[in-house]
């Protein structure tokens, strides 16, 4: 087989990303060098700062040009390998882009054990939206038992295992989703003491309310008017960890600022998070969080799209708020 294919952008995007924005395109199969391996994709993962990345917003990486690879993580099973320690039929995690096939260095891949968890965990609840989860309750908001936990995003992967950590210390966790069916599912599946669903046309009292007499933590996934109306009921010295902006990727416009004022009165302690730097506690993260998914005490739920073809139409139900669970697209066939 000397064909592949991959997800090109077909044209810029401006506001909230669509289908028709991505195209998949016939490609030679990539050749693995010396110190390389070539992987058949398995599964993609879809994530939030990739419409940061495809805007050259997002920590300086991009911006992706129409014709040019859409980046991004992926879980592959070694097909050839050209270097030590790693042999055909191996499972691999790393930046494959969105590929049928990738060739990678194998310095930047980390070898994933199929016996710890289902393969697509690594992507969500295991993977880097798991490790913001677990750093931004366990080593930035320090979270103990008494608080009172709040976290928007509440159905997505990183704000389902922040506030579902959240109990496991003791906390009370209060989620902020979109429409009845994440909210129930917050509260049903992951097990959230409530959830508020930011459409209501009286969320605001219904979150005072089920937050009295003020939130001790807030984990923010969006920004934007949810970031202020939880800014405003923060108990006294309650602690912010910023993580997400989603409310404002698909904009060209700044973010909205932060009301200081507020955060004076507060005497709120805030802190920005961002998950490359708790890449040292991956092994250790990896441990704890699969021994609470095997105990059943870690819940995971998936939004899968089927085929390389749906990744665009996958990405686009993510960035509208559609995606119920880890957004993901199942490309290829698991071993068997
Ligand atoms: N700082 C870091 O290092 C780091 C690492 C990973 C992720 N993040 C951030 O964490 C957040 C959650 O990521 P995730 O992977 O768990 O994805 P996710 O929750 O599945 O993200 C999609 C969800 O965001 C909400 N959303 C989408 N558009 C929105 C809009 N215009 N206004 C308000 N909410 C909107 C929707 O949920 P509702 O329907 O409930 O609104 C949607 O289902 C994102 O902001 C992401 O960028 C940060």
């Amino acid at each position: 087989m000397n064909q592949s294919q991959h997800v090109v952008l077909a044209a810029a995007i401006e506001g909230a990303p669509r289908a028709d924005h991505f195209r998949v395109e016939d490609c030679p199969m990539p050749e693995p060098l010396p110190g390389q391996i070539l992987t058949r994709i398995i599964y993609l993962s879809l994530d939030p700062y990739l419409r940061g990345v495809i805007s050259g917003r997002h920590m300086g990486e991009g911006p992706i040009l129409p014709g040019q690879t859409i980046p991004g993580r992926g879980i592959g099973e070694v097909v050839v390998s050209r270097a030590d320690g790693i042999a055909p039929g191996d499972i691999v995690l790393g930046e494959t882009g969105w590929r049928a096939h990738a060739a990678l260095d194998v310095q930047t891949v980390r070898k994933i054990d199929p016996s710890v968890a289902p393969l697509s965990a690594h992507l969500g609840v295991l993977g880097m939206p798991g490790l913001t989860a677990w750093a931004g309750m366990l080593k930035l908001a320090e979270v103990k038992a008494g608080d009172i936990v709040l976290v928007s995003a509440a159905a997505g992967p990183v704000g389902s295992t922040a506030g579902q950590i959240a109990r496991m210390k003791g906390a009370r966790a209060i989620g902020l989703a979109g429409g009845p069916e994440k909210k129930r599912l917050v509260v049903e599946h992951f097990g959230f003491d409530a959830c508020i669903d930011y459409r209501d046309p009286d969320w605001r009292a219904q979150l005072k309310a089920a937050c009295a007499p003020g939130p001790s933590v807030y984990f923010d996934n969006v920004g934007g008017d949810v970031l202020q109306a939880a800014l405003q009921d923060l108990a006294i010295g309650g602690r912010v960890i910023l993580c997400g902006l989603i409310s404002q990727y698909n904009g060209d416009a700044p973010p909205a600022a932060i009301n200081a004022g507020l955060l004076i009165g507060k005497r709120a302690t805030v802190k920005g998070l961002v998950v490359y730097d708790f890449y040292p506690w991956q092994e250790a993260f990896l441990a704890e969080a699969s021994l609470w998914l095997r105990a059943g005490t870690l819940k995971m739920l998936e939004d899968r799209s089927v085929g390389l073809a749906q990744a665009g139409a996958g990405f686009a139900r993510l960035m509208a708020g559609q995606n119920i669970g880890k957004a993901l697209v199942a490309v290829g066939p698991e071993p068997a």
